[in-house]
C-alpha cells in the first residue's frame, strides 16, 4: 500500500515538475508568427523588472539596463518582461514614431490600468477616448491657457516661491506638487470645502510611489493600497461634484465644460467617467511635472552662463512692464525665446523614460521582425542623445536650439511628450510652469534669504556655517551647499534625477 502511495507521489511530483518547467520554458520562449526581436524575459514572473527600475545617476544619461542590452543584442529594439508584462523596448525613433501614429490608444501593464480604474474614458475605445481629450484640451490646451490658467500658475507660484524663500527652504519638487495640486483642484472643481480638499490630499499623496508594479491586487501590496485611493478619491470626488450639480455654485472651468457636455443628448459622459477623467488629470500632472522641474532647476542652477542669460531675459521682459507688479503674461510667455531655448533643452536632457506606451492592436512587422499583437511596447526617445542628431549630446546647451523651432514638442528627434494619438495634452500647461518657476528662480536669486531659527539653523551652528554668509546665499549657493545649507532650495543629493526620471516614467 505504503508502495502504490509512494509510487502515487512520486508520479504527481513529476508531473508538477514536467509542467513547470514546460512553463518556464514558454515563459522564456513567448510564441510569435513571425521572428521576435532579440532579448530574454529574465526570471519567470519578474522578468528584468529590477534590473529596468534601478535609479542611475543623470551623469550616465542612459541607463546601465539600456546599455547592456543594446551592445549585448545589437539591436535598437528588443524584447524584456517587465511588471509581469511581455514588452517591446525601441529605442529606434523610426519605429517609435511609427508605432505611436499606428496605435493611438495608451495603454499601461494591468497594474497600471487597475489603478487607474479599468471604466476610464482614457483607457476605452479609440472613440471615447478621442472624445474625451478632445475635451480635456479645451481646459489645458493653449487656448484655455491663455484665458484662464496662466495667471493662477503665476500667482500661486510667486506665493510659494515667496514664502519658500522667507521661509529660509524651498523643495522645488514639493512646491510643485503642492502648487499643481491646488491649481488643478480650483480649476477643476473651483472653490471647495478645505476639508475635502485635505482628504483627496490624502488620497493623493498615496500616489507618490512607484506605481509600476506587479499586478496583484492582494492585502498589504502597493497595488491594493493604491487601487484603494482611487477608490476613496473617486467617491470623495463623485460626492462634491453631485453636490455642485445639485447648488450650480462655484464650479471650475472644467466641470463647467463637463456638465455641459453631461446635459447634451446622447452625453458619451456620465459623472462616472467624468469622476474618472478628473483623477487621471491630477494624476498625470502631478507625477509628470513636479520631477522634471526638480531637473531643470538643478541643470540651470549648474550652468551660470545660462542662469545670467534667463536673468537678462526676465529682466528685460519687467523693464518693459507698464506696471511691474504684475505676473507674466501669454505675450511675455510667447516672446521668453531663451527660457523656451532652456526648457526645450532640459526635457531633451531629461527624457530618459519610454515616452510611447502602447498595447500593439495587430503584429507590426518591423524589419526581420514581428513585434506580436497584445504585448506592451515601451519607445524610448534615446534619440535625444544621439550624436548624428545632437553636436556634443551629453551637454545642456540650450543654444543648440539657436534658429529652431522652439515651440514644437513632437518631431522624430523630440519626443519628450510622446507622439501619435496620445501626445501629452498638458505639454503647454507643463511649459508654463515651467517657465514661471525658471523665471521665478532669478528672482529668488535676488532675494535675500532669511534663516528662521529653527532646527535647521540649529544644524548649521554645529557645522559652524556663518550666519551672515548663508544669508546672502542665493539659489546655486542653495543648491550647492550641500548638507550644510539649511535654506536650500533642492538639494544636490536630494534629487536623483535617475529616480524622478522614472517617477515620470511611472506614470504611464
Ligand atoms: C513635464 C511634464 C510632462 C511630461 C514630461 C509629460 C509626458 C507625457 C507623455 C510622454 C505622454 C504620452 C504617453 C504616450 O503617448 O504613451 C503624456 C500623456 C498625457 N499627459 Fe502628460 N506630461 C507632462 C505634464 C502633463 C500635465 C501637466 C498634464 C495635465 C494637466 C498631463 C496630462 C496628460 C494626459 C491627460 C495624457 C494622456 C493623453 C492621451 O491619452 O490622449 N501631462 N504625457
Amino acid at each position: 500500500m505504503s508502495e502504490i502511495y509512494v509510487l502515487a507521489l512520486s508520479v504527481v511530483f513529476s508531473l508538477i515538475v514536467v509542467k513547470l518547467c514546460h512553463w518556464v520554458y514558454q515563459w522564456s520562449n513567448p510564441k510569435c508568427k513571425g521572428k521576435l526581436p532579440p532579448g530574454s524575459m529574465g526570471f519567470p514572473i519578474i522578468g528584468e523588472t529590477f534590473e529596468f527600475m534601478t535609479p542611475f545617476d543623470i551623469s550616465l544619461v542612459v541607463s546601465p539596463y539600456l546599455k547592456k542590452r543594446i551592445s549585448r543584442y545589437g539591436s535598437k529594439v528588443f524584447r524584456t518582461s517587465l511588471f509581469g508584462a511581455k514588452v517591446i523596448v525601441s529605442i529606434d525613433p523610426d519605429v517609435n514614431m511609427e508605432i505611436a501614429k499606428a496605435s493611438s490608444q495608451l495603454r499601461a501593464t494591468e497594474s497600471v490600468t487597475r489603478i487607474f480604474g479599468e471604466n476610464n474614458p482614457f483607457l476605452q475605445s479609440k472613440e471615447i477616448h478621442k472624445y474625451v481629450r478632445n475635451l480635456t484640451s479645451r481646459f489645458v490646451g493653449p487656448e484655455g491657457l491663455k484665458t484662464r490658467l496662466i495667471h493662477d500658475i503665476d500667482n500661486l507660484l510667486r506665493n510659494d516661491v515667496e514664502n519658500g524663500a522667507r521661509n529660509g527652504s524651498f523643495d522645488v519638487r514639493e512646491a510643485t506638487i503642492k502648487m499643481v495640486g491646488e491649481l488643478i483642484a480650483k480649476k477643476i472643481m473651483g472653490e471647495t470645502e478645505s476639508e475635502a480638499v485635505k482628504e483627496l490630499g490624502l488620497c493623493w499623496s498615496a500616489f507618490r510611489t512607484s506605481w509600476f508594479q506587479f499586478s496583484y491586487n492582494i492585502p498589504g501590496t502597493t497595488v491594493y493600497r493604491l487601487v484603494k485611493a482611487r477608490r476613496k478619491a473617486a467617491k470623495l470626488l463623485k460626492a462634491l461634484i453631485l453636490k455642485k450639480i445639485v447648488s450650480k455654485e462655484g464650479l471650475g472651468d472644467f466641470l463647467d465644460i463637463i456638465f455641459d457636455e453631461m446635459e447634451k443628448d446622447g452625453a458619451a459622459l456620465d459623472i462616472d467617467k467624468a469622476v474618472n477623467l478628473i483623477f487621471v488629470f491630477f494624476i498625470l500632472s502631478q507625477e509628470t511635472t513636479p520631477g522634471v522641474q526638480g531637473a531643470v532647476v538643478k541643470l540651470v542652477a549648474d550652468h551660470p552662463s545660462v542662469m545670467e542669460e534667463l536673468q537678462r531675459e526676465h529682466e528685460a521682459i519687467v523693464q518693459n512692464r507698464a506696471d511691474k507688479d504684475t505676473g507674466v503674461t501669454w505675450e511675455e510667455y510667447k516672446s521668453m525665446t531663451f527660457t523656451h531655448m532652456v526648457i526645450k533643452e532640459s526635457l531633451r536632457f531629461t527624457s530618459t523614460q519610454p515616452t510611447v506606451h502602447r498595447i500593439l492592436d495587430q503584429d507590426v512587422q518591423i524589419g526581420d521582425y514581428t513585434l506580436p499583437a497584445g504585448w506592451l511596447f515601451f519607445g524610448i526617445p534615446q534619440v535625444h542623445f544621439d550624436e548624428e542628431k545632437y553636436d556634443d549630446p551629453l551637454t545642456f546647451n540650450p543654444w543648440r536650439w539657436q534658429g529652431k523651432d522652439i515651440h514644437s514638442t513632437v518631431s522624430r528627434e523630440y519626443m519628450p511628450f510622446g507622439a501619435g494619438g496620445t501626445h501629452c495634452v498638458g505639454s503647454e500647461f507643463a511649459k508654463i510652469i515651467k517657465t514661471c518657476m525658471v523665471s521665478f528662480e532669478n528672482y529668488f536669486e535676488r532675494l535675500p534669504v532669511k534663516l528662521p531659527n529653527n532646527r535647521h539653523v540649529e544644524k548649521e551652528k554645529k557645522k559652524e556655517v556663518k550666519e551672515e554668509e548663508v544669508e546672502n546665499w542665493g539659489l546655486r549657493e542653495l543648491i550647492d551647499g550641500g548638507d550644510a545649507a539649511p535654506g536650500r532650495i533642492l538639494h544636490r543629493n536630494n534629487i536623483n534625477i535617475g529616480s524622478s526620471r522614472f517617477v515620470s516614467y511611472n506614470s504611464f
